[in-house]
């Protein structure tokens, strides 16, 4: 694997004029101004300031000031040549109590936001809901509570009826799969609650609810391309060894299989984890025809590949990650391993379903502890771990599999959720105490390949 900066052999021309080339952010972790001009708080709101929920006390209440700076950083996206840009819609801007009275301050914003983006030549590519719910809907019991389907519609009725004429390019929702998990399983994402109890009904309400929103997206946006993100790791057994990988196929099924599938109309998969089976209950009479959808593409985000190990202590799947940490591997700063054929394998993966007619990745990048000097940010690591990757999607395109995008995650460092402000993503260095932004090398790197 070469890892010189000046590598040519990558060129945008080698991936086609239709290829989407673009970057990707989510309103908690840049925006900031968490309850200006009337916005309600959101669960990461209260989440953020219950003690050691994150890391270092961080809060995402200034992030990046995104919401008062938003020119300046889509200046710096027309600057770098990256024709798109995605970003989501803060629930708690929109609908402060979540449901019910509309707050014109929220709608107004995300209107000056497409229209600068569309007058600087920048095509915006909307995420509905990446994890920020209304803390009043959490209070009712959140993703738990079936009526969220309903509260989910209003909200997505209003962004496609708001800015449908404008943006053409729909995500419903940001990885469901790590939002439930962590948020309704594990406890370690807000709202911070645990167990199947929790986990299951919210598995299959935002199943409903994704759904729900691609239709009314179908029907209020004319010619909408419409899709939803889905997170994703390559998976490999311990050793060649029956138990380990069994407990790989079950790894799999969590974290890769569990909501693309009933949404391509496969059903959850029970067959690898027999305690899904407890979704069962959650199902009623008629919802089998409302839990699938014919996207127009299937965004995938994949940073790692997982190595799986059998386990008898972990309750429900019998199966643990050996951590990189303990391989000797090469590690990113959220101690994920560098490989960059877990995105070719991920792509061969989901491109094998007959049902997927796109695929975009719409996040792929690295967290490295970047510093700044003489007032430069050289992130050599960053700019290799971007081509290695974007070599294996070329690999993945040249050998037949239909993947029509790549988008970097993300513009500028940001609120890394649970990790706070350690973990450093961006193209672009952020001070978060001055706001003052700095190109890093790799954003140079990126600019020349699509220049
Ligand atoms: C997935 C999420 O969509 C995004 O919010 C997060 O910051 C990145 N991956 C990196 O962890």
């Amino acid at each position: 694997m070469d890892t010189c900066n000046l590598d040519t052999s990558l060129s945008k021309q080698l991936f086609g004029d239709d290829f989407a080339w673009g970057v990707s952010t989510a309103a908690l972790q840049i925006e900031g101004s968490c309850d200006a001009d009337g916005k309600g708080p959101s669960i990461w709101d209260t989440f953020s300031s219950r003690k050691g929920k994150i890391l270092n006390g961080d809060k995402p209440h200034i992030a990046c000031d995104f919401y008062n700076r938003y020119k300046e950083d889509v200046d710096l996206i027309k600057q770098l040549n990256i024709p798109n840009f995605r970003f989501s819609i803060s629930w708690s801007r929109i609908l402060p109590n979540g449901t019910g009275r509309v707050n014109q301050a929220g709608i107004d914003h995300y209107n000056k936001l497409i229209d600068y983006c569309l007058q600087q030549g920048v095509e915006p590519w909307v995420t509905i809901y990446h994890w920020d719910l209304p803390q009043a809907l959490e209070d009712k019991g959140g993703w738990t509570n079936r009526e969220i389907v309903n509260w989910f519609t209003e909200f997505a009725t209003i962004c496609a009826k708001a800015f449908g004429d404008r943006v053409k390019n729909w995500m419903v929702m940001n990885e469901p799969a790590v939002f439930t998990g962590a948020g309704y399983f594990l406890g370690i994402h807000a709202p911070g609650r645990t167990g199947l109890r929790n986990f299951l009904p919210a598995i299959h309400h935002v199943v409903l609810s994704i759904v729900a929103g691609a239709r009314l997206l179908r029907g209020i946006v004319p010619g909408a391309n419409i899709g939803n993100t889905f997170s994703c790791s390559y998976i490999e057994p311990f050793a060649d060894k029956p138990r380990h990988i069994q407990a790989a196929k079950r790894a799999d099924a969590l974290i890769n299989r569990l909501y693309i599938e009933p949404l391509l109309g496969l059903g959850y998969p029970t067959d690898e984890v027999t305690a899904l089976k407890g979704i069962n209950k959650y199902i009623l009479p008629g919802d089998e025809a409302n839990m699938s959808f014919d996207f127009d593409f299937i965004g995938i985000q994949n940073y790692t590949r997982e190595i799986v190990k059998y386990s008898f202590f972990t309750p429900y799947i019998g199966a643990s990650l050996v951590k990189a940490e303990k391989r000797g591997v090469e590690l990113t700063d959220m101690k994920w391993e560098v490989y960059p054929p877990a995105i070719y394998q991920m792509l061969k993966k989901f491109d094998a379903y007959p049902q997927i007619k796109k695929l975009i990745v719409t996040e792929n990048g690295a967290a490295f502890p970047d510093t700044v000097f003489n007032g430069k940010v050289n992130d050599e690591r960053r700019v290799t771990y971007l081509q290695n990757h974007i070599k294996q999607v070329l690999k993945a395109k040249q050998e037949g599999v239909k993947v029509h995008g790549y988008f970097v995650w993300t513009l500028t460092d940001n609120f890394e959720w649970a990790e706070g402000y350690h973990p450093r993503f961006g193209l672009i260095h952020v001070n978060f105490d001055t706001q003052k932004r700095i190109i890093k090398s790799s954003g140079h790197w990126f600019a020349n390949l699509l220049r």
